[in-house]
């Protein structure tokens, strides 16, 4: 079997290739574009064939479905909440291939007992431990490790790493598999542009973990595995394969977006050291702050459903077999919804936002996920006074296109 701690590497660098694929570093706010086109076409049909590359009239036949994007607010709720108009199955020809059959991809009624299965690994009572238990010291150990310089790169030395480091240690993987487990769940999620190394990767993972997998069913202890191996609902449990599909979407779905949403969030209260100041002097703030920064630039601009049945979307009609882009990022910004909706403001009044999805599929991990912005935050905040952008770096920018993030977040402190 692979033994990760001893995996020699090529030079390939998956999480420079993933964000190449994502726009990273070349889509930079496409929120002015989002802005243009939702009032007349809150839902767009968009030109399929242009989209491949196709010219109109190259007489090449296409049979390929319709693909709508769900621009404003009111349409990607009307998506979202309706499962049973909007499927999650296409998830499977891609995702599904390297992650197994999950969730993700599961409508009723096989969605609703399986996510009641594994949701038991994230109760509020393992929630309250675990901060108080590990997040607080991961993030500390971070922080630890640079703040003697008075400066840092907050990216690269502690959003990037600590969910990751979270998630492993949450699984209760040994620690020397660290590094190997974060490039494996990069490759895994690069299946779209590189099918072969995300196939690769998901048999490595599905190797590695079943070992796990068998080794906590023998010695269980408290970590998520050991609660997954021994959930029970309505007569049902969890199989291998279900656990190592369940733990191949929790890794991508965990790190990749609260590295870029905690990162998002400190550009945004960087750029506008008032608001960074009010938070400081009232933590009270943390909260909203926390939905504005995910409002503001979602880590996840866009998900993906299938229209079961012909249907009518804020106004559009919309066939049976249709695809459906849901961009979440323009619904954040929808001028109907919020006043200045392009503005970063932590003193905006709370509305739910839809950076988490909405519905029946709404973001399992989403606790989990503020939670763990909440403890960085609050670390960054009592420990690095005076925090501001160093003024002898390049000014960081959030880019890309799908997942989005700033390429760098250099900072000095006191
Ligand atoms: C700020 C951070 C996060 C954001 C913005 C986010 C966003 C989302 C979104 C938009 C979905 C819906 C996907 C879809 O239906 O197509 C989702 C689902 C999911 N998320 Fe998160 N997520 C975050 C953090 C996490 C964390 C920390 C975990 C893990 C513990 C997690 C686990 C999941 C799972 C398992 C699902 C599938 C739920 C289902 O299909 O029923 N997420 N997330």
């Amino acid at each position: 079997m692979t033994t990760p701690s001893n995996t020699a590497e090529s030079e390939y660098d998956p999480f420079e290739a993933f964000n190449r694929s994502n726009g990273i570093g070349v889509v930079e706010n496409p929120y002015p574009l989002f802005a243009l086109v939702r009032p007349q076409s809150p839902v767009l049909k968009e030109d399929v064939r242009a989209m491949v590359g196709l010219e109109e009239d190259s007489g090449i036949p296409m049979d390929l479905p319709d693909v709508f994007t769900a621009f404003s607010f009111e349409a990607v709720q009307t998506v979202l909440r309706d499962g049973e108009t909007f499927s999650s199955s296409g998830y499977a020809e891609v995702m599904g291939q390297v992650m197994g059959h999950t969730i993700l991809e599961m409508d009723e009624p096989e969605h609703h007992l399986s996510r009641g299965l594994v949701q038991q690994a994230f109760s509020r009572k393992a929630m309250e431990s675990w901060e108080r238990d590990l997040v607080v010291g991961v993030v500390d150990e971070h922080i630890d490790a640079f703040i003697n310089e008075g400066r840092a790169d907050l990216v690269r030395e502690l959003t990037f790493p600590f969910p990751v480091v979270v998630i492993a240690r949450l699984l209760g993987l040994p620690r020397a598999d660290l590094l190997w487990f974060h490039r494996k769940a990069v490759e895994l999620i690069s299946v779209g542009f590189d099918f072969d190394l995300g196939i690769r990767a998901s048999q490595e993972l599905y190797e590695y973990l079943c070992g796990i997998i068998s080794e906590r069913r023998a010695h269980p202890s408290d970590d998520v595995i050991s609660v997954l191996v021994k959930a029970e609902l309505e007569g049902q449990r969890l199989d291998d394969d279900a656990i190592c599909a369940f733990l191949r979407l929790l890794l991508p779905a965990g790190a990749e977006t609260t590295y870029r949403s905690s990162s998002n969030l400190l550009f945004g209260l960087l750029s506008n050291p008032e608001q960074l100041d009010a938070l400081r002097n009232d933590r009270a703030l943390m909260p909203q702050a926390i939905e504005e920064g995910l409002r503001w630039e979602p880590p996840l601009l866009t998900i993906m459903r299938t229209a079961t049945r012909d249907t009518v979307v804020d106004g559009v009609d919309v066939p049976a077999g249709a695809t459906i882009i849901v961009n979440m990022g323009s619904a954040n910004h929808d001028e109907k919804v919020w006043e200045r909706p392009d503005d970063f403001d932590i003193m905006r009044p709370p509305r739910q936002h839809m950076a988490f999805a909405w519905g029946p599929h709404m973001c399992l991990g989403l606790h989990l996920a503020r939670m763990e912005t909440r403890v960085a935050l609050g670390r960054v905040l009592d420990r690095l006074p005076n925090l501001r952008f160093d003024p002898d770096a390049d000014a960081p920018y959030i880019t890309g296109m799908t997942f989005r993030a700033p390429n760098a977040l250099p900072v000095v402190f006191d």
